[in-house]
C-alpha cells in the first residue's frame, strides 16, 4: 500500500455502502471514494460530505468523496462493491441475480480500468455468484477478489450463542464454511468460548436452533425492516476485511475466496477460512470436517455451482 493513506473505493453508496464508508473512515483505515450511479446524482456527494463532517467530532483525520464516476477512484488499493438491488420480504438472495448480474457486470469493468492493482471484496448479493462474475470481468488474479459473507454470518452466530449463554460477544469465537445462503455450514468443532468447545456448553439440540437461525439471520432483518436487508453487521464485517487488508492483520476469519483443488471445490467462490493480509487472500486454511459437515458442504457447493450456472447462462460475459 506504499507510503500514505490507503485509498478505498465504495461502489454503491446505499445502505451497505455508506455504512462502510463510516466504519473505515471512523478506524482511519484510509481515504474514502464512495461512488453511486448518475441517476442519484448529489447522494453520493451528500453521504460524503456529511460523513467527513462528522470527522472533528469523532477525530479522525480522512479524505472522503463522493461521486457519479470512476474518475476519483483511480489507482484504489482496496475496492468494495456494494452496488445492487437488496431483498424485499419473501425474496431469496438467489431473487436478486438477474438484476444484479448487470449492475456488477459493469461496475466490475470501470473497476478494471481504473484500479487494476485493486484488492476487491464483493459484498452484492447473490454474494457467491457476484464475486465469480467479479473475478471473470477483471481477470485479477484469484488472491485479489473475493467475498464478503462468513464474517457476517459467524457474527451472527457468535452474538446467538453469547445470547443464549450470557457471555461477551468478544469471547464467542466461531467458523463456518459454504455459500451465503440457507445451505451455509457453521462448524461446530471450530466454535468455542473462552477457548472451552461450544458443544460442552450448549446441548445439542439447542444449537441446532441456533444454527439454523444463523441460515436464516439474513431473512430475519428483513421480515423485520420490510424495505431492505441488514446493513450494519454487513458494513462492520466488509471493513474487518478492508482492515485486515491495509493493516496487513494476517486475520484468520471466513471468506468467499476462490478454491479449486482446496476441498475439492473445483473452480468456485464459496467461504472457507483464509488467511487475510495486504496480498488479499494469502492462504486457504483446510479444515478436517466430519463425515455429516462434509456432506453438508458438498450439498453447499452444489448449490454454488449451479447459482454460477444459472448466472452464465442467462447472462453470459
Ligand atoms: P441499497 O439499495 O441501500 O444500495 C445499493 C446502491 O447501489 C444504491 O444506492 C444504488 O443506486 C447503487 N447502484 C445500483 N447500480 C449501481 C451501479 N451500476 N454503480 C454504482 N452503484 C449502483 O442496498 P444495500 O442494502 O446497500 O445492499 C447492497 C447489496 O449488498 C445488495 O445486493 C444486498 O443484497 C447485498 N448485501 C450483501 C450482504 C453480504 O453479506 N454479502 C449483506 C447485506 C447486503
Ligand atoms: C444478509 O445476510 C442480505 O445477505 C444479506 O443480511
Amino acid at each position: 500500500m506504499g507510503v500514505g493513506r490507503a485509498k478505498i473505493s465504495i461502489i454503491g453508496a446505499g445502505n451497505v455502502g455508506a455504512t462502510t464508508a463510516l466504519w473505515c473512515a471512523a478506524a482511519e483505515l484510509g481515504d474514502v471514494v464512495l461512488v453511486d450511479i448518475p441517476e442519484v446524482e448529489g447522494m453520493p456527494q451528500g453521504k460524503a460530505l456529511d460523513l467527513l463532517q462528522a470527522s472533528p467530532i469523532v477525530g479522525f483525520d480522512a479524505r472522503i468523496v463522493g461521486t457519479t464516476s470512476y474518475e476519483a477512484t483511480a489507482g484504489s488499493d482496496v475496492v468494495v462493491i456494494t452496488a445492487g438491488v437488496p431483498r424485499k420480504p419473501g425474496m431469496s438472495r438467489e431473487d436478486l441475480l438477474v438484476t444484479n448480474v448487470q449492475i456488477v457486470t459493469k461496475v466490475a469493468g470501470e473497476v478494471r480500468k481504473s484500479s487494476p492493482q485493486a484488492i476487491v471484496i464483493v459484498v452484492s448479493n447473490p454474494l457467491d455468484a457476484m464475486v465469480y462474475r467479479v473475478w471473470q470481468v477483471t481477470g485479477f488474479p484469484h488472491h485479489r477478489v473475493m467475498g464478503q459473507a462468513g464474517v457476517l454470518d459467524t457474527a451472527r452466530f457468535r452474538t446467538f450463542i453469547a445470547q443464549e449463554l450470557g457471555v461477551s460477544v468478544e469471547d464467542v469465537s466461531a467458523m463456518l464454511l459454504g455459500g451465503h445462503g440457507d445451505t451455509m455450514v457453521p462448524i461446530a468443532s471450530c466454535t468455542s468460548v473462552g477457548g472451552i468447545p461450544v458443544t460442552q456448553l450448549i446441548p445439542a439440540k439447542r444449537l441446532d436452533e441456533i444454527i439454523e437461525r444463523t441460515r436464516h439471520g439474513g431473512a430475519e432483518i428483513v421480515n423485520l425492516l420490510k424495505t431492505g436487508s441488514a446493513y450494519y453487521a454487513p458494513a462492520a464485517a466488509t471493513a474487518q476485511m478492508v482492515e485486515a487488508i491495509v493493516r496487513d492483520k494476517k486475520r484468520l476469519i471466513p471468506v468467499a475466496a476462490y478454491c479449486d483443488k482446496q476441498y475439492g471445490v473445483g473452480g468456485l467462490f464459496v467461504g472457507v477460512p483464509v488467511v487475510l493480509g495486504a496480498n488479499g487472500v494469502e492462504r486457504i486454511i483446510e479444515l478436517e470436517l466430519s463425515p455429516k459437515e462434509q456432506v453438508a458442504f458438498t450439498k453447499s457447493i452444489g448449490a454454488v455451482r449451479k447459482l454460477v450456472e444459472q448466472m452464465n447462462e442467462l447472462c453470459p460475459i
